[in-house]
C-alpha cells in the first residue's frame, strides 16, 4: 500500500490543534470557540494535545522527548500512539483508555473511540507502516474495534463496535462483526456521542 505524505507536514503545531479543537466542538454539537491554553485540559482534548505535542517534537528532531510525551499519554490516558505516525488534522478521540493506534497512516477528520486496536497482524516492533492499517479521511472506528494488517478503511467508512476488520472497507461503507462484513446503513456517526 502506498502512503500519502503526512497531512500535517505544512501546518504549525497551533494550526493542527486549532483544527482538532474546531472539529471536536462541531462533533459535540457545540458553538465554535477559540482554542485556549486551558482547552488542552479538557477531558476529550488533553490526550489529542499530547499526541500532537509528540508528533511535532518528532518532526522537529526531538525524538527522545517525543517518546517521553507519548509515554506520558500512555500512563495518563491509557493510549498508545507512535510519535512518527502521520495523522491528519481534525482528529477526535472521545474516550481514550485501552486504545492502541498502531496504524500506518491516518487521514483528516478521523474519529477513534475507546478500546480500539489498529495494528499489524503480527507483532511489529520495528514499526513497518506498510504492514499496518491505512485510515482515509473521515473514517470512524467505534468502540472496541480491531483493524489488523495492511487494510484500507475508506473515506467516511464506519467500523462498528467490536468488529474485527481483516479486509479493506470501501469508501462510506459500514463494517460490523467478526470477521467484519459490510452492511447497509445510513448512520451518521459524526453527530453521535455517548
Ligand atoms: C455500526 C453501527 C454504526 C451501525 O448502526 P446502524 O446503521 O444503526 O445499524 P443497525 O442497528 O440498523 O444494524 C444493522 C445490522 O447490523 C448489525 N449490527 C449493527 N452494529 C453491529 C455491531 N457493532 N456488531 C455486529 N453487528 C452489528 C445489526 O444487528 C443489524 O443486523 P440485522 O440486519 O441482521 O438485524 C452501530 O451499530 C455501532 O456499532 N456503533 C458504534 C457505537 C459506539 O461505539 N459508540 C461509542 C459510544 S462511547
Amino acid at each position: 500500500m502506498k502512503f500519502a505524505a503526512n497531512p500535517v507536514d505544512t501546518m504549525t503545531y497551533g494550526e493542527i490543534l486549532d483544527a482538532d479543537w474546531a472539529r471536536l466542538k462541531d462533533f459535540a454539537g457545540e458553538e465554535p470557540t477559540r482554542r485556549r491554553m486551558r482547552s488542552s485540559f479538557s477531558a476529550r482534548f488533553a490526550c489529542v494535545s499530547l499526541v500532537r505535542t509528540a508528533q511535532c517534537l518528532h518532526r522537529s528532531g526531538w525524538r527522545r522527548i517525543a517518546k517521553l510525551v507519548s509515554l506520558c499519554n500512555f500512563v495518563i490516558f491509557g493510549i498508545e500512539v507512535p510519535a512518527q505516525l502521520p495523522i491528519g488534522p481534525g482528529l477526535i478521540i472521545p474516550h481514550s483508555h485501552g486504545t492502541v493506534i498502531g496504524a500506518g497512516y491516518i487521514g483528516r477528520n478521523v474519529t477513534i473511540y475507546q478500546q480500539v486496536t489498529l495494528g499489524s497482524k503480527l507483532a511489529d516492533f520495528a514499526y513497518k507502516p506498510e504492514a499496518r492499517p491505512h485510515l482515509c479521511d473521515g473514517a470512524i472506528i467505534t468502540s472496541g474495534a480491531k483493524v489488523l494488517g495492511a487494510v484500507r478503511i475508506g473515506v467516511g467508512a464506519i467500523v462498528g463496535a467490536n468488529a474485527v476488520v481483516l479486509k479493506d472497507v470501501p469508501d462510506h461503507a459500514v463494517a460490523v462483526g467478526v470477521p467484519a462484513k459490510i452492511i447497509a446503513s445510513s448512520k451518521d456517526m459524526n453527530q453521535t456521542e455517548a
